[in-house]
Formats: C-alpha cells, sequence, structure tokens
C-alpha cells in the first residue's frame, strides 16, 4: 500500500523524489504527492507542498506547470486510499496548522478517531478525511514543548495504535528528515553525502545500493550528513546493514511494455536463480539460511502454511510436496482467516509463511500468532531487508529480482522452487525418502529453467486465443491435484488484470455444482495432469467431455504427447512434459500469458490493475 521516498543531500530533493516515487507506484496509484523545504540561509525555511490526485503523472504535471523552489531535502508519497476519498485533499503529504509539519505516511491509524475529536477540541483545524492528517497536528503541539522534530515524533509515535510508516520534515529543522516505523516498511539508504528513506530499495536503488533495515517501533533520524535511529524511547538502536545484490536496471521495463510482460520473460532465469547455490556438488540440498537444525526438523509433527492470494496458491501446491517427500500433515491458511480460529499448534509445529513481499500484514499478524504459541518458523520470502523474515527463525529467499507489477508472475514460480526444496530438505534430513530419490528429484528441479523457457517460447497461440475471448463474460478453470491451485491461480490472474468473473475449481467438484454453471460457448480452460498420474489424468478427461457435452468451449492445457485429450479440445495448449510435482511451473506460464494478454486487449494498465496495490499493508 502506500509508496514513501524521503531525501535529504545535495541534489534537488524533487527530482529525486519525484523518481523514487515513479518506482514505487506499484504501491498505490490513488493519488500522489510531494514536499520539499526550500534552499536558503535562515534557520526557518519555506516548506512547499504539492499533490494531485489520480496516478503520479497527475503530479508531475502540476510540477511542471508550477515548479516548486529548488530544495535538497524533500519526501513525497503515492497513495492507496485507506481513510478518506482518492481526491487532492485527502492525497499526503498533510500539514498541521501552523503549515510548518508535514507528513506523509502508509498504513493505518487505529485511534486516529479519538485523536482527531481531542486534537479538534484542542482548537486544531483538520481539513481531511484522513487519519494520517492527526500525526501532523500531534507533531505540531509536541513541538511547542520543545525539542526538534525527532522527539516530537518519538512522543507522537507512543500515542499511536496501529500499522504506520511516518515521515515527517519541519520549516524549523531544514538537514532533517524523520522517520518512523511499526508494522509498515521503511528503508534506509546510505549515501555518501546524502541519504534516503523509502518504502522499497527501489526507489533509491539508482543512487545507492548500500541499505539499513530498520526494525520494529524505531525513529530514524536522517541528514546529509548521517543516519541515526533509536527507538521510540530514544535509546540508540541495532540497525542491520546490508547490500542489494541488483541494480537499477532490474527494477526497469527494459523495452518491454509493461513490468509483467518482463516479469513472466524473467522467470527461467528466476526459477534458475533461486536454485543457485542450493545444490552441494554431491547432489544434495543445502539450505544454510534455513537456520532451524536438522534436529529442530525431525522433531516436526505438523506443518502449516501460511499466505494471501498467489502466495496462498504456492502453499496449496506446497501441500502436495510437503505430504509427499515429507511425510508430514500439512494444512495451508489464509494468513487473513488464521489468527482469528484457533489453530492447534505446538512447538513441534513448523509455520511456514509464503510472501512476496514480506511486509503483508495478514501474513505478519499469522507470524506473530504462530510465535505466541512457540511454534517454530519459517519464512519464504523475495524481498531482503522485509519484515517477514526477520520475525521467522528461519528464510528461503527466492531470488525472483524485484517485481514491480501488482499481479505476481515470477514471485509465484520461484515461490514453488522455494517450496519443493523445503520438501526435499526436509525429506533429506528425516529420511523420508531414500537418498536416490531426493537425488533423482533434484536433479530433474535443476531442468526446470529450461522447460519453462520452452513454454514460452510457444506463446503466440495463447497469446491470439486472448485476444479472441475478450468480450467474454466469464471464464472458468479446472484442475486437479496440483492443477487445482493453478486453476485458481489462472482464475486470480483473470479477475485482477481483465475485471472478468473467472473461477477456479476442482474439477472433482464440478457434479457437485458447478457444472451448472456450464452453457453455450462458456470458456473453460482446464489443467491436465500428466499421463503418469493415469487414474486422475482419465478423470479429468471425462470431466472435458462432460462439460464440452454440454457446450462449454474447452481449452485444454496437456502435456506433450498426450494424445487422447485431442478429440475433446476446442483449443490445445501444450506444455513440455515434467514430473507431476512440477507440473505447475509449467502450467501456470501459458495461464499468466492468457490473462495479460487478455487484458491488454481490453485496453487496461497490466501493471497496475484498478483498486489493487502491490503489498497489501493493512489489515
Ligand atoms: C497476486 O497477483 C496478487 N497481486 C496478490 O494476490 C498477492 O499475491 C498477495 O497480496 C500476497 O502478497 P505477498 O506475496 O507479497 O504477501
Amino acid at each position: 500500500m502506500c509508496g514513501i521516498v524521503g531525501y535529504v543531500g545535495t541534489r534537488p530533493a524533487l527530482d529525486v523524489v519525484v523518481e523514487g516515487l515513479a518506482r514505487l507506484e506499484y504501491r498505490g496509484y490513488d493519488s500522489a504527492g510531494v514536499a520539499v523545504l526550500a534552499d536558503g540561509e535562515s534557520d526557518e525555511r519555506e516548506l512547499v507542498t504539492a499533490k494531485r490526485a489520480g496516478k503520479l503523472v497527475n503530479l508531475r504535471n502540476a510540477l511542471d506547470e508550477t515548479p516548486p523552489p529548488a530544495g535538497t531535502l524533500g519526501m513525497g508519497h503515492t497513495r492507496w486510499a485507506t481513510h478518506g476519498a482518492p481526491n487532492d485533499r485527502n492525497a499526503h503529504p498533510h500539514l498541521d496548522c501552523s503549515g510548518k509539519v508535514a507528513v506523509i505516511h502508509n498504513g493505518i491509524i487505529e485511534n486516529f478517531a479519538a485523536l482527531r475529536a481531542e486534537l479538534e477540541e484542542n482548537g486544531h483545524k483538520l481539513v481531511s478525511d484522513t487519519d494520517t492528517e492527526a500525526v501532523a497536528h500531534l507533531l505540531e503541539d509536541e513541538l511547542r514543548d520543545g525539542g526538534t522534530l525527532a522527539d516530537a515524533m518519538r512522543r507522537v509515535c507512543g500515542r499511536l495504535e496501529g500499522a504506520f510508516t511516518l515521515v515527517a520534515v519541519h520549516t524549523g529543522d531544514p538537514d532533517l528528515v524523520v522517520g518512523a516505523r511499526r508494522n509498515s516498511p521503511l528503508v534506509v539508504g546510505v549515501g555518501d553525502g546524502e541519504n534516503f528513506l523509502a518504502s522499497d530499495v527501489a526507489a533509491f536503488i539508482a543512487h545507492t545500493r548500500d541499505a539499513i533495515e530498520l526494525g520494529q517501533d524505531q525513529v530514524v533520524e536522517l541528514r546529509a550528513s548521517g543516519v541515526t535511529v533509536t527507538d521510540f524511547e530514544g535509546r540508540p538502536a541495532e540497525v542491520k546493514e546490508y547490500h542489494v545484490d541488483w541494480d537499477v536496471s532490474a527494477a526497469e521495463k527494459g523495452g518491454y511494455d509493461y513490468f509483467m510482460l518482463k516479469e513472466i520473460a524473467e522467470q527461467p532465469r528466476a526459477v534458475a536463480d533461486t536454485l543457485l547455490g542450493r545444490i552441494a556438488a554431491d547432489g544434495r540440498l543445502v539450505l544454510d539460511e534455513m537456520r532451524i537444525t536438522d534436529q529442530e526438523l525431525r522433531e516436526v509433527d505438523k506443518i502449516i502454511i501460511v499466505a494471501c492470494g498467489t502466495s496462498y496458491h504456492a502453499g496449496l501446491i506446497a501441500k502436495y510436496a510437503l505430504e509427499h517427500w515429507a511425510g508430514l500433515p500439512c494444512e495451508v491458511e489464509l494468513a487473513s482467516e488464521f489468527r482469528y480460529r484457533d489453530p492447534i499448534l505446538s512447538r513441534s509445529t513448523l509455520v511456514i509463511a509464503i510472501s512476496q513481499s514480506g511486509e503483508t500484514m495478514d501474513a505478519l499478524m499469522a507470524v506473530r500468532h504462530a510465535r505466541e504459541q512457540h511454534a517454530k518458523l519459517l519464512g519464504i520470502c523475495n524481498v531482503n531487508g522485509s519484515t517477514l523474515p526477520r520475525e521467522c527463525d528461519g528464510v528461503l529467499y527466492t531470488h525472483a529480482g524485484p517485481e514491480v507489477a501488482v499481479a505476481s508472475t515470477k514471485a509465484f514460480l520461484t515461490q514453488l522452487v522455494a517450496v519443493y526444496l523445503i520438501a526435499l530438505y526436509i525429506a533429506q534430513v528425516r529420511g523420508t525418502k531414500w537418498g536416490d530419490e531426493v537425488f533423482a528429484m533434484i536433479q530433474l528441479l535443476a531442468q526446470m529453467p529450461e522447460k519453462v523457457e520452452k513454454v514460452l517460447e510457444t506463446m503466440e497461440p495463447v497469446r491470439e486465443l486472448a485476444r479472441s475471448l475478450a468480450n467474454e463474460r466469464s471464464v472458468l478453470f479446472l484442475g486437479r491435484h496440483v492443477g487445482f491451485p493453478v486453476a485458481l491461480e489462472g482464475a486470480l490472474k483473470l479477475k485482477e488484470l481483465a475485471y472478468m468473473h473467472a473461477e477456479g475449481f476442482a474439477a472433482g467438484e464440478l457434479k457437485h455444482g458447478p457444472i451448472a454453471l456450464i452453457e453455450e460457448g462458456l470458456p473453460v480452460i482446464v489443467v491436465v495432469p500428466p499421463r503418469a498420474r493415469a487414474v486422475l489424468h482419465d478423470k479429468i478427461v471425462s470431466n472435458i467431455q462432460e462439460i464440452r457435452a454440454r457446450g462449454a468451449r474447452t481449452i485444454v492445457i496437456a502435456e506433450e504427447g498426450d494424445e487422447t485429450v485431442e478429440p475433446f479440445a476446442d483449443t490445445l495448449i501444450r506444455v513440455p512434459a515434467v514430473p507431476t510435482l512440477f507440473q505447475p511451473l509449467v502450467t501456470t506460464v501459458p495461464l499468466q500469458v492468457f490473462a495479460c494478454e487478455l487484458a491488454t486487449a481490453k485496453g487496461h494498465d497490466v501493471d497496475q490493475p484498478r483498486n489493487l496495490a502491490k503489498s497489501v499493508t493493512v489489515e
């Protein structure tokens, strides 16, 4: 949700901030705004703000029309609206009554109504409908009591409930940008004579790859000369410095019209990178960052996976792999539901949290709930320095590189690789499969980048099909076994990108209700299991015949050489033959391409679909 950038240094702050916002626009695009402290000699500087509803381009146009005065300290915000409509008035930054304090915010301040009422009673005039504006006025009061903006921020944070990343500037502290975080992301970029704050390193990667990970409940004081981090009580805090292992080219479109197209194309490389360094010369798996000992893994008696959206679909596929290879009972939970039930956890439960961003609030809350029940926690995450890995006992990073498009593609495939690695690793440690069986699977897994590449080379007919279906109202997806989560993922992609009714079903459930939806010409995409799974394969071939007999237009995804499906497929999409558990790596790709092309044909912005944001940092 919302993207945040802060800068202090020697360059024109506005350029740095707007460029950073462009890289963070995937986080929210309801409005955008900036604040700059104008250059000058005096101790008190002019504070200039500009903000516009809609995408960043609207703000850029406004800034071109009325350029603000030059300044080397500034901040910017791109919004995904929570409190208050997405209009100019509710766009950030928000100011106090004096116009000397500006604040931007990501998250939700849950006690804002009480704070707002108190402020209004004390004579403050609030002009927006947001929770954020209360913070600007609270800072105003605290500054009146003395101290720097950082002192005021620490005191204000003590009064806030909920999730927040806050960044503030004050006309009386002309070399200071202050940031604070609780339950929302904020990273520091460390430059030479300049420093950066952002929700994501992508915002400053063009300037520095040295970053500092901020912990929970910390306040950062950013000056051109250095960075100081404390907790909310003002005690010096321990911070973790790290070097970002990708560069600015990874955060750019690289000649593609959309990030999503680039990210789909990058999948063979992303899969290969996620395998890299994890298979030792003797063929055994080595997962160094797991930080959960072999003994602890031997003591595990149950696995629970928590995740949201596409990551949840990766979790559903993980269940099949973990039960099959690791021989452990496995449950998969929507992270948003998990802590509101009474899940049965113990010290011998392993909870695996899957999150591309590592910032999804529902996933973080599920992890915290599991921690309270003393479960072991393992994260699967794509973003180094994000919150989720820090809160888990161990982590397996997916090396997909930055995923900018809101619809998850390459992160999903690498999450699958990560869950296969974990399941095979547990099998190796616990001896639930013979060493040569695990070894053989690892060898086959290592071949998957070229299989994914092969799928990508044959996607033109899928694109044509997508264009031909652009005016349909509804598309159904069917699958069995690991093809069922793939069907769910195909439907999710189509919903979020094409805004079409799309549903994924377990094919075996068809006759329990969904078959009533079938009508003349309805497109139904069916993911067929490999022939090696003969029983499942034959059953789904019967399902295809049943829906076709009732008028469905059958679009069948089947492995090369599977001739049995040919007579019943109106359109046949071939994928390479791979082991059953790995099949989602090749069957998901046509569904991503399909949704992307269909949405493009409808004229949608596939990188920034309506109403969505890349990371959901509020519950
Ligand atoms: C998928 O295309 C989505 N945009 C969304 O479902 C996403 O997977 C979900 O919000 C979880 O995000 P995370 O992996 O960053 O936790």
